[in-house]
């Protein structure tokens, strides 16, 4: 993996001093506008600066941030993309208040095949709708449901891992992440077998929208995520009658009867289509979040001993959604983690109007790609902002306090995260039982290898050495 991108940058210095890219306008602002234009450069013929956004997104970010300022434009694959970094642009895009940035329309050509009518592809009067029937799936009694047909399963499948040295991480994480979407969100009514197929379905209509090519081809990524994507609409078709009857807690269940103040419900579709989209934007970013953790606290032994401490003074072996906000430390790694390696490293909208951003003016039809990932690296915001210290959340530092968009990954604006609280139970649940089972390190000649589907991801499966924690007596 490491020679292969490589190789993908050697190519890549060789195609930019072949075509050197002159720094132009996006477009000229309006006539008597006290607007500036947003600079930028198209890259190389057709494929524009596609590769080396590819090869590695954070850097040609910064790169961009460097040379043209917090908005700029780029060319890829015959068309222009406006990328945003730094709290100032981002807050500018997903506050904006003349509604001219679709999320709909950005998303769509990403994702669209496999998670079209997802709540993320809404926008402004239908989005809220949407979002306030759904917000009733993510209550804290719900969470309270939820942690409770967690926890078990988390218990079992932490008891069966068989530890040792290069122990896979990211891929175990994924394996458990997986498991207990199906018991949680869809679940307990499957059978083994049902369960690994409709994992396999979610798992390539995830992969889908990541495929480089872009074609109902055979076998490939993107034809296996359109089957995935109708293997799901089935499923979960066929079962609603029932879900709609009974009064199960997992989160199907919990859809089928949601309803806002007013007494809006959801009809059948939009069920199905909020339960993969919930379960996609639920499923990347929970198995990232949790194996960056472990491997910062494998790297860092005194983090690790500090929140074990603090596990251990609880006093009880599972948590409770009470004892949430009783482990700060595991609070503050959590958030130094989503800091330095974003799950959802850059989003997506379009302009459905002229509109500016920060005094530059972008006209309508404008793909724009939103960067929390880059922002939250930037040392205009941040000291020493490579350094993994969670210390730098502390009461006495609160370095986050800079700006309300400094520390974004959960997103801002309508459609900021609805899962923030599910996700943060999930990882600390399953990590303080892990602090608690385990002691881990990562050897001293490891060095990272990250790949980027939804955001920054493990290349390798994190292979750290784990081992059973010796308990006194
Ligand atoms: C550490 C874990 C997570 C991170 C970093 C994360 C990050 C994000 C971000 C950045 C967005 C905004 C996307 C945009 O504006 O275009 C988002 C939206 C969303 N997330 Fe999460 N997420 C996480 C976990 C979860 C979980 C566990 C769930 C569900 C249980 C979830 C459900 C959603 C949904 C439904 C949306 C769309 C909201 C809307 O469009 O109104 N997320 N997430």
């Amino acid at each position: 993996m490491q020679s292969a991108k490589k190789t993908m940058q050697s190519v890549l210095a060789t195609a930019s001093r072949a075509y050197p890219s002159p720094p132009r306008a996006l477009a000229e602002p309006p006539a008597g506008s006290d607007l500036k234009p947003v600079m930028g450069d198209a890259g190389m013929p057709f494929l524009g600066n596609t590769l080396e956004a590819l090869a590695d997104p954070l850097a040609s970010a910064m790169k961009r941030f460097d040379r043209f300022g917090p908005v700029s434009w780029s060319g890829s694959l015959n068309m222009n993309i406006v990328t945003l970094v730094g709290p100032e642009a981002i807050e500018a895009a997903w506050m904006n208040r003349q509604k001219a940035f679709s999320s709909e329309d950005g998303w769509e050509p990403m994702i669209g095949p496999f998670f079209r009518r997802g709540i993320m592809l809404m926008d402004f009067d239908e989005h809220m709708h949407h979002r306030r029937i759904l917000q009733q799936a993510f209550t804290r009694p719900r969470l309270n449901g939820y942690l409770d047909i967690m926890t078990p399963h988390i218990e079992k499948t932490l008891s069966n891992w068989e530890v040792g040295k290069g122990f896979p991480m990211y891929s175990r994480t994924k394996d458990l992440t997986l498991s207990l979407a199906t018991e949680v969100f869809v679940g307990a009514s499957l059978n083994e077998a049902q369960a690994h197929r409709l994992e396999s379905a979610f798992e390539a209509a995830v992969r889908g929208g990541q495929a480089l090519v872009r074609a109902d081809v055979r076998d490939w990524t993107w034809a296996r995520g359109l089957r995935g994507r109708e293997y799901l609409q089935k499923y979960f078709r066929s079962e609603i009658a029932a879900r709609r009857a009974g009064d199960g807690d997992d989160l199907f269940s919990v859809l089928c009867h949601s309803e806002d103040e007013d007494g809006n419900t959801f009809g059948d579709e939009d069920v199905v289509n909020h339960m993969i989209f919930v379960m996609m934007a639920a499923h990347d970013t929970s198995t990232i979040a949790l194996s960056m953790l472990t491997y910062f606290l494998g790297r860092y032994p005194e983090w690790q001993e500090r929140l074990r401490d603090e596990s251990l003074a609880l006093g009880k072996s599972t948590l409770d959604y009470d004892d949430l906000d009783s482990l700060p430390s595991l609070d503050l790694a959590f958030k130094e983690t989503l800091r330095i390696n974003a799950p959802v490293g850059m989003l997506f909208r379009k302009t459905i109007a002229d509109t500016d951003i920060l005094g530059h003016y972008v006209p309508k039809d404008t793909l724009v790609a939103i960067h929390p990932w880059a922002s939250m690296l930037r040392e205009e915001w941040w000291p020493n902002p490579t350094q993994w210290n969670p210390e730098r959340f502390s009461a006495e530092r609160r370095e986050d306090k800079v700006h309300r968009f400094a520390w974004a990954p959960f997103g801002g604006g309508a459609h900021k995260c609805i899962g923030l609280y599910f996700g943060g139970m999930e990882v600390k649940s399953i990590m303080h039982q892990m602090l608690q089972r385990f002691e881990w390190s990562v050897p001293t000649d490891y060095r990272l290898d990250l790949t980027y589907g939804t955001g920054p991801t493990p290349a390798d499966g994190l292979p750290i050495d784990f081992r059973q924690r010796r308990t006194a007596g």
